[in-house]
């Protein structure tokens, strides 16, 4: 399977027509990068002093934004950044969110969106734990925010102002790490899930979905074999463009790269044209049991 669609959009306000919608609903749905080579970002010159990697706080990876709360988390610099960064963040997001709600419109309003977020740390070098290093291939899944057996799609920009491309390793089909890794998860513990969300760990209740995604993402990129031996191809994303991408079906690895925003949404599954193609009903196939 070709992993790319291209889009040709060049502005985060088009309007897309019919057969360009339903294009772009069945090849992510199917698991390709809707990548879109002329979809840029406009930085204002003010806000070029947002590219320092000091500006995020050493124990999280991003620094994530709340639009409604107008929150950022994980960043440690002062009051004229923070403004500054949360300003182009809610720029960054509204932009995203207008472009995805035309782009997949047929969705109607069941596409919604969640965190935004700045990644201005160098990926190559970066140092972290085996489970945080999306360096290794993987699919997503949040350990303290269920979702239930929606989906995550994500929205990516890569900002980078000195010409750096975003590089990506993309890996085999859903389907085939589901069927490789599945077997060897274990139930959950019975009464674990009220725990863990009575304890607050977990924002709401972790599905055996969630357990196993989770445990999914935890042994792809804890088997240093599989890392080494599965077969995956190479993409680099230049700065300037943008692309698409369900991470929760599509394995991937950030390899380097550094300055991109991300915009994250969720959907049902039942909004979606074809929900086999979901990991919830991969997996519910597989295990043969309802897993939400
Ligand atoms: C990831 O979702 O694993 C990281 C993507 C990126 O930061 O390029
Ligand atoms: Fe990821």
């Amino acid at each position: 399977m070709d992993i790319f669609s291209i889009c040709t959009a060049a502005a985060w306000d088009i309007e897309f027509k019919q057969h360009e919608q339903e294009n772009a609903i069945s090849d992510l749905e199917s698991g390709k990068i809707i990548f879109c080579p002329q979809l840029s970002f406009n930085i204002d010159p003010s806000e070029r002093m947002l590219f320092i990697p000091y500006l995020i706080n050493k124990k999280t990876k991003n620094i994530s934004f709340n639009l409604k709360k107008n929150h950022l988390k994980g960043i440690k610099t002062d009051q004229k950044h923070q403004v500054c960064l949360k300003l182009m963040l809610a720029r960054f997001s509204e932009q995203a969110n207008c472009f995805m709600s035309s782009l997949f419109a047929q969705y109607t309003n069941s596409l919604t969106i969640g965190r935004t977020s700045y990644r201005p740390v160098q990926i190559r070098n970066r140092k972290t734990s085996a489970r945080k290093d999306d360096r290794r291939l993987h699919v997503d899944a949040f350990a303290a925010n269920p979702n239930q057996g929606h989906r995550i799609v994500r929205l990516f920009c890569n900002i980078n102002p000195y010409g750096e491309h975003r590089v990506w390793h993309i890996g085999e089909s859903f389907e085939e790490v589901a069927q490789r890794f599945l077997p060897k998860i274990n139930k959950p513990i019975p009464g674990s899930a009220k725990f863990l969300y009575w304890l607050g760990i977990t924002k709401s209740i972790r599905t055996h979905y969630d357990h196993i995604m989770l445990k999914i993402h935890d042994s792809m990129k804890l088997d240093m074999d599989y890392q080494k031996q599965v077969k995956y191809k190479e993409i680099s994303f230049p700065p300037g463009t943008s692309w698409i991408v369900s991470t929760d079906q599509v394995s991937h690895a950030a390899i380097s790269g550094q300055y991109l925003l991300e915009q994250t949404f969720y959907l049902p599954p039942t909004a979606m044209a074809n929900p086999k193609s979901a990991p919830l009903h991969i997996l519910e196939k597989l295990s043969g049991h309802c897993l939400t």
